[in-house]
């Protein structure tokens, strides 16, 4: 397989949704091809520093992790975990398939290493996504494994209860973790599951189905994660944050994608509608990633995500409070070395501050701000 640098421009060429259909397509033929994925993982995987965080109770390898919406059908996650991420976010996935907002959806801003997409969970659906995790379930997997979730775009909130509950069930046996994706700019009205009364309804309910469904599944206590937007006041950041330690959710993932367009930006696709992520995202999530830290006092971990395009960029995201990181656009932009790059560059960041242990670094780093 050739290096990024020479594929890059070929897929620059193309429209950007298209390019990224012909990645999937190519890691999920790897995928399917078992030396290939080990292939994979001696080119890649094998040759990152190992930076180990506690997730969710378990052990991953570094605490970079691949954000929803790169795999959304599960079709390629095994290729993904080779390149080198502790963990691989899927989905999001719908109940029902699918096909999203019309085309043109997906827009590069090359000079700012942002990405605007209104996709709208274009999703193959429960059943397929199904198909493809039980197809993949006999592999051992690198890292541990999210499936995101959400509501079908015609199922009214009144109803989107059901939807997360009818998804939690199905992938529950499948999944490492599961995140309630309530934070989709493209999804209308989706975003409206963030306020108090509807959150409160919606984890009470989640919670409720999980505890039937941990004696179903052998005492298996799937971890809850939900994804929040960055585009929130910080009032209602705080409401989550209470409302989420109430509950005892497991995590929270900080940030999707922006409606905001604050920077001043001269590129012709600025202007589209959608959400943004990439560069012009990174500082507007890490003060989500910092408010949700001081309201859940640490108590809550959160996943920090939202234009991490280099070690600088990660490392201020983990000062800011989170403990793992997720990150999607600057992989295209930068290709899949990056994950190396950033984990090699923590390294060296996290042991000024304590030679051995990566969590103890960190929170001296804290300490020192
Ligand atoms: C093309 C595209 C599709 C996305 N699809 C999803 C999705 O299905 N579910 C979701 O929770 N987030 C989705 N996201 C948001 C990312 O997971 C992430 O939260 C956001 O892009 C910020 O991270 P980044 O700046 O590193 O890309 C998508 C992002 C992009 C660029």
């Amino acid at each position: 397989m050739p290096g990024y640098n020479l594929i890059r421009p070929l897929l620059f060429r193309l429209d950007p949704e298209y390019a990224h259909q012909q990645t999937i397509a190519l890691l999920q033929i790897a995928s399917n091809r078992p030396p290939r994925v080990a292939r994979l993982t001696e080119r890649y995987r094998n040759k990152i520093p190992k930076l180990p965080i506690e997730l969710f109770g378990k052990n991953l390898s570094n605490p970079i992790g691949l954000a929803a919406g790169f795999d959304k059908n599960a079709v390629a996650f095994p290729a993904l975990f080779a390149l080198g991420f502790g963990f691989v976010e899927v989905g999001t996935v719908t109940p029902k398939a699918q096909p999203g907002n019309p085309k043109v959806r997906v827009f590069r801003l090359d000079q700012e290493e942002s990405i605007i997409n209104r996709l709208g969970f274009n999703s193959k659906g429960l059943d397929a996504v199904l198909g493809n995790l039980s197809a993949y379930s006999s592999r051992i997997r690198p890292g541990i494994l999210g499936i995101n979730i959400g509501r079908n775009s015609d199922t009214p909130n009144e109803r989107a209860i059901e939807d997360y509950l009818a998804c939690l069930g199905a992938i529950y046996e499948y999944a490492d973790y599961v995140v309630l994706n309530l934070s989709s700019p493209n999804s209308p009205g989706l975003r409206v599951l963030q306020q108090k009364s509807e959150f409160n309804e919606l984890i009470h309910a989640v919670m409720e189905k999980r505890d039937e469904l941990v004696d179903k599944h052998s005492d298996k206590l799937l971890p809850i994660a939900v994804k929040i937007s960055p585009d929130l006041e910080s009032e209602q950041i705080d409401v989550i944050a209470e409302l989420s330690l109430n509950h005892r959710v497991d995590a929270l993932i900080a940030t999707n994608s922006t409606i905001a367009r604050t920077a001043q930006v001269s590129h012709k696709h600025f202007t589209q509608t959608g959400g943004l992520s990439g560069k012009l995202l990174t500082d507007q999530a890490t003060s989500v990633i910092s408010r949700l830290a001081s309201t859940t006092r640490g108590q809550i971990p959160i996943i920090g995500v939202g234009g991490i395009s280099s070690a600088e960029d990660a490392w201020n995201k983990l000062l800011a409070g989170a403990t793992a990181l997720q990150l999607y656009t600057a992989l295209v932009f930068q290709g899949p070395s990056l994950v190396r790059q950033i984990v090699t560059g923590l390294a060296e960041r996290a042991k000024r501050y304590d030679e051995r242990n990566f969590t103890t670094a960190i929170e001296q780093a804290r300490n020192q701000l």
